[in-house]
């Protein structure tokens, strides 16, 4: 029973993570695209302070919309903010981690080949690792560097390849992965809560009682939402990693998470001149050659089969001894108690069937044992791929 609220708590809150990022990624996008396409406004619209206006089309509507330079002379009756996408995205994003990484420590978390942690201890890990990089942001974004996007970037990603590979030494890779992720976006949460609300209160404020607001607090709070929107495209990336072992469970995962922050950031970068009707396909390429290039160089090495036929007989007793625990119709593991990914390996027939994904989970990547809970050695794999190499004769 436990285990089964435990299932469809997780699933629900998964679901809930998902539509709130959903939501507030949409809104980062938005208001980036919006900011970026403002084109000079009419005189009229200059006289009352606006300094960039827009119009636009969308589900049968006009819209028109203005920005200020400074904020309007009086406040308006109504005034939309945003921060409960972000907050709630950031609040289902760490009972999810919770839930997964530090409750279900034991089997996503901790490691034993790398480290025989205790839940307590790969947990406090964890959370230790996110509070360095949020504080080392922080710090970061009170220095003069903060004005040097491209120099910060760098600086930033040079702080997260560490923790990556630190974090890789001690806890399982696909943990160190959400971990990474979850530091990234959790900044994202702290920049609305420590800079940009605060700030757009100040300026509230401000011109409730008739005064200028200081041109600073937009300014701050607007380089925090740049960052946001940089970070956008690496976060959903390393959060969809996790269903990829292909990356995570490489030797140099913490290498291959690192270009590929760099790589989506660059992406972006092409969205964001785009809308200022600069148009460098160079970037997109770039990023696409990077990317390719890194497939590449990351391709694991064909493993050395001899030519001897294995039988599925044969490695019947590997996957009834290192699969079924999790894969059966009635698993024996102590945390997993449903067939994981519906996959069961009871019979030999059912073996045959999902050859394909035995060879590509157990030889290509490797991830499978789930962390390999169940020692499998090198020696099966081997004969795992021979089977396998049989079959497709
Ligand atoms: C300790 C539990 C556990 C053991 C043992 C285990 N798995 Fe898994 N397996 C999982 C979990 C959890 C998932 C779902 C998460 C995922 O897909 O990464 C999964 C999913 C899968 C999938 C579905 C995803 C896909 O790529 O199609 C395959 C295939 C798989 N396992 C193969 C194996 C093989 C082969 C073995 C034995 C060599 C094995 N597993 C042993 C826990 C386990």
């Amino acid at each position: 029973m436990e285990t089964y609220l435990y299932e469809w708590l997780n699933f629900v809150v998964r679901f809930l993570h998902l539509i709130t990022g959903i939501a507030w990624i949409g809104a980062s996008f938005y208001f980036v695209w919006l900011d970026n396409s403002l084109r000079e406004p009419p005189q009229w619209k200059k006289d009352k302070g606006i300094k960039g206006d827009l119009w636009a089309i969308h589900g049968g509507g006009f819209y028109e919309v203005a920005k200020y330079s400074l904020g309007p002379e009086q406040m308006p009756k109504t005034l939309h903010w945003f921060k409960w996408e972000a907050y709630t995205t950031g609040i289902t994003g760490f009972i999810l981690l919770t839930l997964l990484y530090y409750i279900g420590a034991s089997s996503y978390t901790i490691d034993p080949a790398k480290m025989a942690l205790t839940p307590w201890q790969a947990s406090l890990i964890g959370i230790g690792a996110i509070a360095i990089f949020i504080a080392a942001y922080e710090v970061l974004c009170r220095t003069a560097l903060v004005e040097k996007s491209l120099q910060f970037g760098l600086v930033v990603l040079a702080i997260l390849t560490v923790l990556a590979f630190g974090l890789d030494q001690l806890i399982s890779s696909r943990a160190m992965y959400i971990h990474i992720g979850a530091m990234i976006g959790l900044a994202m949460v702290f920049n609305v809560f420590t800079t940009i609300m605060p700030s757009q209160r100040k300026m509230v404020e401000a011109i409730s009682q008739g005064q200028q607001p200081d041109p600073s607090w937009g300014h701050k709070a607007k380089l925090r939402s740049v960052h946001n929107n940089y970070a956008t495209l690496p976060v959903i990336l390393i959060m969809i990693s996790n269903h990829y072992p292909i990356t995570y469970s490489h030797s140099y995962g913490w290498l291959i998470l690192s270009a590929l922050i760099a790589i989506t950031a660059y992406a972006r970068h092409f969205f964001n001149l785009k809308h200022h009707d600069i148009i460098k396909p160079s970037i997109l390429i770039g990023a696409l050659i990077a990317f390719a290039t890194l497939i590449w160089l990351f391709a694991p090495k064909a493993v050395k089969t001899e030519d001897k036929t294995v039988t599925t007989a044969q490695i019947m007793p590997i996957i009834q001894s290192r699969c079924l625990q999790c894969h059966a119709a009635k698993p024996t593991d102590d945390v997993f108690k449903f067939a994981q990914g519906g996959i069961m390996y009871d019979t030999e027939a059912e073996v045959l069937a999902k050859a394909e994904r035995i060879h590509a989970r157990a030889v290509v990547s490797k991830d499978m044992p789930f962390i390999n809970k169940t020692q499998m050695t090198d020696e099966e794999r081997q004969l795992i791929a021979q089977w396998y190499q049989g079959l497709k004769k």
